[in-house]
């Protein structure tokens, strides 16, 4: 991919005086995080999907569905499926090295590495382990995230709030997750929905750059059964009768999560739009957590903006849970929706109940 910095102007292409916020208006005018001394910038993005595809053809096969239900109720028509002996540091590593290389910097520079995932190579040790030994980032310390779908966000938020205390002078952000391995192939409700992929963000202070300019999250933990993996924990761990019961996969209680979404989101972009004093058509492009495209389009509806103004991959990598998100970004850089000037949100939700919103000016 193409260098992170300025790499198409849109206020080039406007009338004189016509200008928008650049980079360091925005950031100047509507910055609450103002309480976080320094910019702290993005430098590079990276993106992995395995290479195995697993079509709507194919899972007509194996569970009593069509192509045209999933495509009506999901928007899916294929999803990514990481190999067997592929784990999910595997799936990191591919998307660490890819926004490495895209800020240009060497493993060894790396000084914090955070990996949102629901789907850990194992429960111990932490995943980030194997991604830092595999990257040879041998100066970076780190820790593993768990927020569901919402990961991402959060470590965002997370490592923004390191890096610009001065604790860290750069930070690898991650969302990889290899969802096959919690998905119950039995299950036509869940199964049709989840695909694997990382996708990761590189975080620096100093430079020039896309900048972080704010973040709000929320959990609200009485919806904690709506979307869970019962099994494998200290309150369940795993037996033969929970795996018998198939409690070591992820359940869905679908129909809820689509009302809370549907609720919760706009609200959630409202809230932080509003505190920076912006409007949802002030936005440029929204990058929602992919879980379905119709809640997307109740989202765009309710905030009076075309789907157009959304980055949207799930046709072709369904629900990737914390992955989702950057590897829409990363998609959409590349792809040159996003130019300079350009305000950008990241808005996500997801098991917990998680939710959260980040916005960066470009
Ligand atoms: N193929 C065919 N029929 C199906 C399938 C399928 N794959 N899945 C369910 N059905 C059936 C149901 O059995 C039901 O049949 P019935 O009316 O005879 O009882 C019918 O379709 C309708 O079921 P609903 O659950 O009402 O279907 P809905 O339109 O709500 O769609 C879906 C289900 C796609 C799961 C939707 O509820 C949804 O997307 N929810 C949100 C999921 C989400 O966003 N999750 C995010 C978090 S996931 C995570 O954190 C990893």
């Amino acid at each position: 991919m193409s260098p992170l910095a300025w790499d198409r102007r849109k206020d080039d292409q406007l009338p004189a005086g016509a200008g928008r916020a650049g980079t360091s208006t925005l950031a100047a005018r509507v910055r609450p995080t103002a309480r976080l001394s320094s910019p702290v910038r993005v430098l590079g993005l990276g993106a992995y999907v395995p290479a195995g595809v697993l079509s709507n053809a194919d899972l007509e096969r194996m569970v009593d569905t069509s192509d045209e239900w999933i495509r009506t109720r999901t928007g899916i028509g294929e999803r990514r499926v990481a190999g067997r002996g592929e784990a999910t540091s595997d799936l990191a590593v591919q998307a660490a090295r890819q926004a490495l290389e895209s800020a240009g910097m060497q493993p060894g520079d790396l000084e914090l590495i955070l990996l949102a995932t629901a789907t850990p190579d194992s429960p111990v040790p932490a995943t980030v382990c194997h991604v830092q030994r595999e990257l040879g980032a041998e100066r970076a310390t780190g820790f593993d995230l768990a927020a569901g779908c919402t990961g991402f966000v959060v470590a965002v938020m997370t490592a923004h709030s390191m890096v610009a205390a001065g604790s860290f002078r750069n930070a690898l952000v991650i969302g990889a997750e290899k969802m096959t391995s919690i998905t119950d192939y039995g299950a036509r409700e869940t199964c049709v929905l989840l695909g694997d992929g990382a996708g990761a963000m590189l975080l620096a202070v100093g430079g020039e750059g896309p900048e972080l300019i704010d973040h709000l999250t929320g959990i609200d933990g009485g919806g904690s059964e709506l979307i869970q993996v019962v099994a494998g924990g200290s309150r369940c761990p795993a037996s033969e009768q929970t795996v018998g019961r198939g409690e070591h996969y992820l359940a869905m209680r679908g129909r809820e999560v689509y009302r809370f979404a549907v609720s919760k989101v706009p609200g959630l972009v409202r809230e932080i739009l509003e505190r920076n004093g912006l409007a949802p058509r002030d936005v440029d492009l929204i990058v929602p957590h992919q879980a379905n495209l119709r809640i997307l389009e109740a989202v765009a509806r309710e905030l009076g903006l075309g789907l157009d103004r959304f980055a949207i991959n799930i046709d072709r990598f369904g629900n990737t849970s914390s992955a989702s998100i950057p590897i829409a970004l990363e998609e959409a850089h590349r792809a040159g929706r996003i130019a300079r000037g350009d305000r950008v949100l990241l808005v996500a939700f997801g098991a917990g109940l998680t939710w959260g919103a980040s916005l960066l000016a470009w």
